[in-house]
């Protein structure tokens, strides 16, 4: 039987993804309710970073105790994997000991190869190719607060990194569309945008790119993996903040989204972040609501 994995936000049709944002709303539900729900009990989730975390580890590893399973977290310095066990060797361990897998690492390839060689499901916690988690939570906090993302525009300014490929992924499967402004030197790689992709447009200007957007996202300027670049990356990526005006260009009711950690006075400005069309907070606290859903999904299948 093929395993159902989300390494990336094409994985899934519309159809599955409108079914875990429904369970993504009774999930949260029961959650501000108090109301105890185990339907994962037993089960075990392995969580693999070769990568900083905050909020994915937590919203992972809360999420799946909440769900009435427990999580193990492993990292590159202390596991094997840091002394080189092919990852297709740590995969068939892996899962035959756990029954779910998330992973945050370096290129999409290796969580590629892990897949391949996993008995049970793999989730993408992070990769230099996508981040489709915090996607799938920025969408499911969109339709929170303005309903059906299909039909609307998001503006993105900034680097083409992770965040934006998953967007663009979205705009796809979802029907929106991206106005993208990356600064010269930092454009979209066309190898990682399907050929058919007609869902954005690019922008030189990034104050145009803003222009009638619906909500407007951003995100650090340089991504994991990629500090030794920072000094050059502050110097190109000048202009490229979210400011006041940038918000202007937008409609009225435009959201703000950033994945965070955010730095303020690079990439958005305070008055942005911690103004009011902003919806951070709400985004990573929907990590947990989504990723429950989402391990739901994969182990149980649809429920409802
Ligand atoms: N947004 C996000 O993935 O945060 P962490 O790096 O803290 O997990
Ligand atoms: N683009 C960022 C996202 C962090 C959550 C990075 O990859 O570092």
């Amino acid at each position: 039987m093929a395993i159902n994995h989300f390494l990336q936000i094409s994985d899934f049709t519309l159809d599955e993804f409108n079914y875990v944002i429904e369970r993504s709303h009774v999930i949260k539900k029961k959650f501000k309710n108090y109301e105890t729900y185990h339907p994962l009990t037993d089960r075990t989730l392995v969580m693999v970073f070769e990568k900083n975390s905050t909020r994915t580890r937590l919203s992972f590893e809360a999420g799946m105790h909440q769900l009435g399973g427990a999580a193990i977290y492993l990292n590159t310095r202390d596991s094997q994997l840091g002394r080189g066990e092919p990852v297709e060797d740590a995969a068939q361990v892996m899962s035959r000991m756990c029954d779910i897998i998330m992973i945050r690492t370096f290129g999409q390839e290796i969580i590629e190869r892990f897949a391949a060689h996993s008995r049970v499901p793999v989730i993408n916690g992070l990769t230099n190719e996508h981040h489709p988690c915090q996607v799938l939570a920025d969408i499911f906090t969109y339709i929170e607060h303005r309903g059906s993302v299909a039909g609307k525009t998001v503006a993105w300014v900034g680097d083409a990194n992770n965040m934006l490929y998953s967007w663009l992924q979205a705009a796809q499967v979802f029907g929106f569309h991206v106005n993208v402004s990356t600064p010269k030197g930092y454009d979209i790689d066309p190898k990682l945008v399907a050929r058919d992709n007609d869902r954005y447009t690019v922008f030189t200007s990034p104050s145009d790119a803003c222009e009638g957007a619906d909500l407007v996202t951003t995100d650090v300027w340089t991504s994991m993996g990629f500090e030794e670049e920072n000094a050059a990356r502050l110097k190109a990526f000048e202009g490229w903040i979210v400011d006041g005006a940038k918000m202007e260009r937008a409609k009225p009711d435009a959201l703000f989204m950033h994945c965070l950690p955010a730095h303020r006075g690079e990439e958005v400005a305070a008055e942005v972040i911690d103004g009011p069309q902003s919806v951070v907070w709400d985004e990573a606290e929907n990590r947990l609501h989504v990723q429950k859903a989402l391990m739901e999904y994969l182990l149980l299948g649809r429920i409802a």
